[in-house]
């Protein structure tokens, strides 16, 4: 029989479309950002030559003012919605037009540790320039002001596309669409595992509203109805301007090290500022009404990721309480929230980046005991129910999409 790291690598390789990979088969068609970046670090566990590639033709898709997006269609399917017409962005390989958490300097300042040959720094040297460029796109398309928070259009940017967290936000999102909604999720996953249709209305109209905004930053930020700065994805983006500040000692020039250093300064500040003493959780915060917005999310952990160690030992007993009614850490909402549902996707199960994620970061921030259950329970999901796209943090069932090359992913980088 073949052992489960054996099994990571081939659902890496099976998922592998000729140099990128999908997240899984017919569900997810096309390249996706994050997953992409996290492919990237498994990859780079057995085989950095592809671990490069993925990056690689992830960046084929980034856009002149250095926009990373979040889908990159490279061969056309039927198997998913929206698809490139939706998007109606003409660009060879077509693209969505909005994008991801960027996990991506991260990846390649990892793949290059995995790599360190000559041939490595001359990938890294290439790419390099592009990551520079997308960090400049979310200081300029997304923070024009320099608040230190980066500013999220749609659901889909936060990768935790129906979290409770975005209900409230999302009330303002008319449900009226011009597009025809035909969904094809629902027909490869059971609908009760997925964001339910009026999500998908709010999610085709944001579409609507970009599109009519010509896909420019300036009036994409002013015309959208949803405004948030997501926890998860400003702790995600100062973790890779941590990294590519190292990457700029070797392959930038001292003005762009200093450019970065100068965001770092901001964006820890302004991280902080999503603290809630009371909750014992950074809080994401509504950016149109300025209000702070009261979700305790797995989000809410990650600024362990990017080394914010001021709260880390709030952070463990916030999740220890949890751990009480839950088989496994760390479901995606709260369990004592009243809008926990523990099978439908980002509104309470469990996803195995986001605790690698989360493992890394109380490791990085001296919680070695908590950092340890995390890692410990994910290997354990893996190892009892396969390469699921998520797990029932009450049962430990793996639901949502089988073979999925993220989770693949996750087990060979907690070590196989
Ligand atoms: C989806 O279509 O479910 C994805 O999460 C969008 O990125």
């Amino acid at each position: 029989m073949m052992d489960r790291s054996e099994a990571a690598r081939r659902v890496l390789r099976d998922n592998d479309r000729g140099g990128y990979t999908v997240p899984t088969d017919r569900l997810y068609p096309f390249q996706w950002n994050w997953d992409s970046a996290f492919v990237a670090m498994g990859f780079a566990t057995f085989d950095t030559g592809r671990a490069w590639s993925e990056i690689a033709w992830l960046l084929r898709g980034q856009w002149e003012d250095g926009l990373v997006p979040q889908i990159v269609f490279h061969a056309p399917s039927d198997d998913y919605f929206p698809g490139p017409e939706v998007w109606g962005i003409r660009r060879d390989p077509p693209t969505s037009g909005i994008t991801q958490p960027p996990v991506l300097a991260t990846a390649a300042h990892r793949v290059l540790a995995a790599d360190a040959t000559e041939a490595g720094e001359a990938r890294m040297a290439a790419i390099y320039p592009r990551l520079r460029d997308s960090h400049r796109w979310w200081a300029a398309a997304r923070d024009p002001a320099g608040t230190g928070l980066v500013a999220t259009l749609h659901p889909w940017e936060t990768g935790m596309d129906n979290s409770p967290a975005w209900d409230r936000a999302l009330d303002r999102v008319p449900v009226t669409t011009r597009t025809e909604i035909r969904r094809r999720d629902t027909s490869h996953v059971d609908p009760a595992f997925r964001p339910r249709a009026i999500d998908y209305q709010r999610f085709i109209h944001l579409v609507e509203v970009f599109r009519d905004a010509g896909w420019e930053p300036g009036r994409m930020l002013a015309a959208s109805p949803f405004r948030v700065a997501d926890v998860g994805t400003n702790a995600i983006l100062l973790r890779a301007e941590q990294d590519l500040l190292e990457l700029a000692a070797r392959f930038g020039t001292p003005a762009e090290a200093a450019e970065i250093a100068a965001r770092i300064a901001r964006m820890e500040a302004a991280l902080e500022s999503l603290w809630d003493e009371g909750r014992g959780c950074y809080l994401p915060r509504d950016l149109i009404s300025g209000e702070s917005i009261p979700f305790r999310g797995s989000a809410g952990f990650l600024p362990l990721f990017a080394g914010q160690a001021r709260h880390a030992a709030a952070l463990a007993g916030t999740l220890e309480g949890w751990g009480k009614s839950v088989r496994a850490l760390v479901p995606s909402t709260d369990p004592g929230d009243a809008l926990f549902e523990p099978l439908r996707y980002w509104r309470g199960p469990i996803w195995a980046v986001v605790n690698w994620m989360v493992a890394e970061g109380f490791r990085r921030c001296g919680q070695e005991a908590m950092a340890g259950r995390v890692a410990g329970d994910t290997r354990g999901l893996i190892a009892a129910e396969g390469f699921s796209e998520y797990f029932d943090p009450l049962t430990g069932q793996g639901i949502g999409g089988g073979t999925f090359s993220w989770t693949a992913a996750i087990w060979l980088l907690l070590g196989g």
